[in-house]
């Protein structure tokens, strides 16, 4: 059954078609990988899929129903949540206080229980939460360390347990293996891995071909906006168009 459905999708900026016409499907509990070269439009389908961008034209439907023109903050609520390729931590807190952030952010938490005074209970209920997702994400340790000096392998874990404080049903991961050494890139693939077992559906968006082809159940492959090819890690590893479009850019 398919979490997500994106139809006839079009994202255009003046005359440039950064997405045109784009349609595929995410299956519930898949890892599913959006891969292309550089400015074929993933980042840009991650903006409109979140409600950061307007489509052009088309739609997105998550769970059956249409996501697409909702603020990016109702799309959360509705239970899709994406990280971002730079990082968007706040480097003066603390790990955990990055994840307690990542909880707020959960729209669910509404203020109607805050004014009947369970403000308190809500509170040690989140920063417990917020602890499991820490110690879940193998960063339990340096929860009370400033994120300015964590490693690098570390902060991407760090976006992904602020993404999951949210409590999404998708996920969509822009780019959590760059700039990963080897070590650190296993590390990512096992935390994904048990995300994706936990019951969360993922889409990712990565330039690490190891890393998409390890992972993925199932690919699509964009090339200036459009869609070039879709199928298995094998069909797409075969495909002369997805070939091409590598080598012909590389
Ligand atoms: N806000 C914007 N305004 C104008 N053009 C944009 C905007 N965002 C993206 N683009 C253009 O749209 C195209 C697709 O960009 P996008 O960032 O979606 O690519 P990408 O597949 O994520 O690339 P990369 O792998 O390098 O991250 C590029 O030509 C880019 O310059
Ligand atoms: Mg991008």
């Amino acid at each position: 059954m398919s979490l997500l459905e994106v139809r006839d999708l079009s994202r255009h900026f003046g005359g440039l078609a950064a997405v045109n016409n784009l349609s595929f499907a995410v299956d519930e509990g898949a890892i599913h990988g959006l891969i292309g070269p550089n400015g074929a439009g993933k980042t840009t389908t991650f903006n409109v899929i979140s409600g950061f961008y307007k489509p052009t034209a088309g739609e997105v439907v998550f769970g059956g129903h249409r996501i697409s023109g909702l603020r990016p903050s109702r799309i959360a609520a509705r239970g899709v949540v994406r990280t971002f390729q730079a990082t968007t931590l706040f480097q003066e807190l603390t790990v955990f206080e990055n994840v307690l952030v990542g909880c707020h952010m959960d729209s669910r938490v509404g203020p109607i229980s805050a004014l009947l005074g369970s403000n308190r209970r809500i509170e040690r209920e989140t920063e417990a939460r917020a602890q499991e997702i820490l110690e879940f994400m193998g960063l339990g340790e340096l929860r009370d360390d400033e994120t300015v000096n964590l490693p690098h392998g570390h902060q991407r874990a760090l976006g992904i347990a602020v993404a999951l404080a949210a409590q999404p049903k998708l996920i969509l991961l822009d780019e959590p293996f760059t700039g990963m050494n080897p070590e650190e890139t296993r590390r990512m693939m096992a935390l994904v891995e048990r995300v994706r077992n936990q019951g969360v559906t993922i889409l990712l968006v990565e330039h690490d071909m190891q890393a998409v082809m390890g992972l993925c159940e199932q690919i699509t492959v964009l090339s200036f906006g459009e869609l070039l090819a879709e199928g298995t890690p094998d069909e797409i590893r075969a495909d002369p168009a997805v070939i091409e479009a590598y080598l012909g850019t590389a």
